[in-house]
């Protein structure tokens, strides 16, 4: 039934953000109309959602069942054993699946099929909109990326004076902290950090705070920042100068052989962080908006003007670009939050 689906994309969708680099996955399974058992994948190395499910419903009741799931179940050995091996030895009798694993050699479909299962991929919008990112993320071995920026109506993060606290209301502030939650890393510049001092932390019940990254070639960096010493989530500074050590023990100096935008992903990925927020000035943010790495952008608009000259536009390039070479955004959701717009754009 449809709506087994839908609850198994909501299980998915409750715990996006935290599972790293694996997809969220939910599971439900159901025997004779009635739920016996549900699960979600809740953290990378953490069983999967179909095992949970199992697992909760018990070994001797699944026989005959149907278990529903927002993702193909897997068919390779992972970090644990592939989850179309074990629904077939529990004898659960009909899987349905909202996405097909187009990152997989090997289906699990076609795995469970030859074992005599009934097995229905069921599209479903939702579950493409949850995994496409996870798709493109994983083919290209780049975490998932959002820019965010707080500006005025004429794109200004800061006055040309340097003020830029607070451009926009509080309440855009308490936005920000669920968009870090649902993020494993930010990533800003060392202007930001210097000029602002920020925590980067997550200020409200529950929230997780994201590992900080800070980009720098000079290596002037200031070391008594709070997020140095704080202690609430790992601290990395990622630079192309080999002169570059850390004061501080407990924080991971990256020396790459350059720090442009895909390079340090590609490192951020291969640390298991699948999911970035990019919350710097005009100089990080411009090179993170021409590039073709983000999927989101989310601009929080205030209704003021600041004027001057454009210190500290949020997007800034050395060249011009044709108008029929830009890079275009969809916006795929607006709301008002205080005095302020939100807008939220995908990556065209
Ligand atoms: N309203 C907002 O949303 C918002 C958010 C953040 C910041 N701000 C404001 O923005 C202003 C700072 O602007 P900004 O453009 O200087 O900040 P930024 O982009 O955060 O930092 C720029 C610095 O980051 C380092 N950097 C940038 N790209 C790099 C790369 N690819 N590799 C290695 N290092 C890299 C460089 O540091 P080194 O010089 O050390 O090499 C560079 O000078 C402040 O006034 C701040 O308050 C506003």
């Amino acid at each position: 039934m449809k709506q087994y689906l839908e609850q198994a994309i909501s299980l998915a969708e409750m715990v996006e953000g935290q599972t790293g680099v694996n997809p969220p996955v939910g599971a439900v399974i159901v025997k004779e109309g009635r739920i016996i058992g549900m699960g979600a994948h809740l953290k990378k190395g953490d069983k999967h959602a179909e095992i949970q499910a199992i697992d909760m419903a018990g070994q001797d009741n699944v026989k005959g069942a149907t278990i529903y799931v927002s993702l193909e179940p897997c068919s390779h050995y992972g970090a644990t054993p592939p989850c179309a091996a074990r629904i077939i030895e529990t004898g659960i009798q009909k899987v349905v699946y909202a996405a097909r694993d187009i990152t997989l050699p090997a289906t699990g479909h076609d795995m469970m099929v030859e074992k005599g299962i009934d097995v229905y991929y069921e599209p479903h919008p939702r579950a493409e909109q949850l995994y496409a990112p996870f798709f493109t993320s994983k083919t290209a071995s780049l975490p998932i990326v959002t820019v965010k920026v707080s500006a005025s109506l004429d794109g200004k993060q800061a006055t040309d004076h340097d003020e830029s606290q607070w451009i926009t209301s509080k309440a855009v502030k308490t936005d920000v902290f669920k968009l870090r939650h649902m993020h494993d890393a930010i990533v800003t510049g060392n202007g930001t950090l210097t000029a602002d001092n920020p925590s980067l932390t997550v200020r409200t019940a529950d929230g997780r705070h994201p590992a900080r990254v800070i980009l720098t070639r000079s290596g002037n960096i200031n070391w008594d920042a709070t997020l140095f010493h704080d202690h609430l989530a790992p601290v990395y500074v990622y630079t192309d100068n080999t002169a570059l050590v850390s004061p501080l023990e407990h924080v991971n100096i990256v020396q790459l052989p350059n720090t442009e935008t895909e390079t340090v992903l590609h490192d951020l990925y291969n640390k298991g962080f699948g999911r970035v927020l990019i919350e710097a000035g005009p100089k990080l943010t411009s090179q993170f908006l021409a590039s073709e790495f983000i999927s989101t952008f989310i601009l929080y608009l205030a209704p003021k003007i600041i004027g001057g000259q454009g210190k500290y536009q949020y997007f800034q390039t050395e060249g011009v670009t044709p108008l029929d070479q830009l890079n275009h955004f969809e916006i795929v959701h607006s709301e008002m939050i205080d005095t302020d717009m939100k807008l939220l754009m995908k990556r065209k």
